[in-house]
């Protein structure tokens, strides 16, 4: 019978859980220590003014909303800006960003670099947005229609691969010549700013947050899920220099939300938030964090595996359609793989493929395939040791080993977006 609860597997069915590293890294002493000095003042919270003034601290922008996660910033962001025939230009929108432009009826436009389509090519920052079809999309669609750019650090659907500083300005000088605001897609800016430390000229001197400082300096706003590099289980805020629109965004947030001071989070949360951003900006702390992901990837691409290279900051993307090329993008190659290293291995990972970003035929036919069929096999923040991940190379080895064993899916049940998330399967074969 159909499991209608969308629960699917149970975690405790799971050994190593790389599903996401949204909400699931560990809280540090000092983040517990916060959440037990939580004030649940209904409004003006001690804990709301720390959140505040850390974000502020760490972005410059001057309206801060908190939110229960990064989607709710996003809904509240789009219904205020976004309207019917809009286009908004991204990097690389992640799903729920995605979504929720469309959902707004505005076409969500991915303009990364060519070469970040491209899993097997290596350049330092593979999430860079092109610049020349940004200026191309604003002449042709004109730039009433374009409500905001925003830029996603890191670029997480295109396996979270970093934004360099100089394509950030880049950006924003297009955005400057046509009167446009610059949001950012902030999940994962303290591993950005990293590989900005580690990777361009003229940034090694200078600290993540000082990194961080300026990235945000050429925005406008940004959304940002505080369960990513929040180091938080929940929690996000919108951040925004516009007033009016911060106006209309708290309007909304105390219709869907709850008050402008807490947002749909408890006071403890808040304080989580503010001592997560600024451990998530310790050098220490990023060094371990890019180094182990890298360890990952290190280990599984040395053995023949095909990854999206280099090692993205969170997680390691698995080339499905490289690995699998006897099974079709319609018949779901990376979520073939996601089912057997499971089987295989207690590991779940997720499929961000054809079945995240494919798009169905209207008549019936196979689907339109995604750009890339991935496996990502995402790494919680503080959680895992070296011999979790030792294992977790070991079973992606063994599955690749027998790859040709492995046959594709169909999708038996659909909803009629952000169908991942709920579908159900059957196998081909
Ligand atoms: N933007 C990006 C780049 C994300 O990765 C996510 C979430 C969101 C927005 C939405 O934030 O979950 O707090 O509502 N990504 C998670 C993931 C779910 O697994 O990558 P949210």
């Amino acid at each position: 019978m159909r499991d209608t609860t969308c629960s699917g597997l149970h975690a405790t069915e799971v050994i190593i859980d790389l599903l996401t590293d949204s909400g699931t890294g560990a809280m540090s002493a000092e983040q517990w220590a916060g959440m037990m000095r939580g004030d649940e003042s209904y409004a003006g919270s001690r804990s709301f003014f720390r959140f505040e003034s850390v974000v502020k601290d760490i972005t410059g922008f001057d309206q801060v909303i908190p939110t229960h996660q990064g989607r709710a910033a996003e809904k509240i962001l789009f219904s205020v800006a976004v309207k019917d025939g809009d286009v908004v230009p991204n990097n690389t929108h992640f799903d729920t960003t995605r979504a929720n432009v469309e959902y707004q009826g505005a076409e969500a436009r991915d303009l990364v670099i060519a070469e970040g389509r491209d899993p097997s090519v290596i350049l330092p920052f593979k999430g860079n947005m092109d610049t020349e079809a940004l200026r191309a999309t604003i002449e042709e669609v004109g730039a009433d229609r374009i409500p905001m750019v925003m830029l996603t650090v890191t670029n997480n659907s295109g396996g979270g691969q970093p934004v360099s500083m100089e394509n950030v300005r880049a950006v924003r000088a297009v955005c400057d010549e046509y009167g446009l605001p610059l949001i950012f897609d902030a999940c994962r800016f303290a591993e950005n700013a990293w590989f900005v430390k580690i990777r361009e000229d003229g940034y090694e001197d200078k600290t993540p947050k000082e990194i961080a400082q300026e990235m945000f300096s050429y925005g406008d706003g940004a959304t940002m899920s505080a369960k990513k590099d929040g180091l938080a289980n929940i929690g996000g805020f919108l951040a925004l220099n516009d007033t009016e629109w911060a106006l209309e965004a708290r309007n909304i947030l105390i219709l869907t939300e709850g008050f402008p001071t807490y947002g749909g989070l408890a006071g403890y949360d808040l304080e989580a938030i503010a001592v997560g951003l600024e451990e998530v900006l310790d050098e220490n702390y990023l060094r371990y964090r890019i180094r182990s992901t890298e360890y990952l990837a290190d280990k599984v691409h040395g053995a023949g595996v095909p990854i999206v290279l280099p090692a993205g900051g969170h997680a390691v993307y698995i080339d499905a359609a490289a690995m699998l090329p006897h099974i079709p993008p319609h018949e779901y190659p990376a979520q073939s793989l996601a089912i057997e290293l499971y089987r295989t291995g207690g590991v779940r990972g997720v499929e961000i493929g054809t079945v995240m970003f494919g798009t169905r035929d209207p008549d019936g036919g196979p689907d339109n395939p995604a750009a890339m069929e991935l496996v990502r096999l995402a790494i919680p923040r503080r959680m895992y040791t070296q011999s979790h991940i030792d294992y977790t190379a070991e079973v992606v080895i063994d599955v690749a080993g027998r790859s040709d064993e492995l046959a594709g899916y169909r999708i038996t049940e659909q909803a009629p977006w952000l169908r991942h998330f709920t579908c159900t399967f059957e196998p081909m074969a």
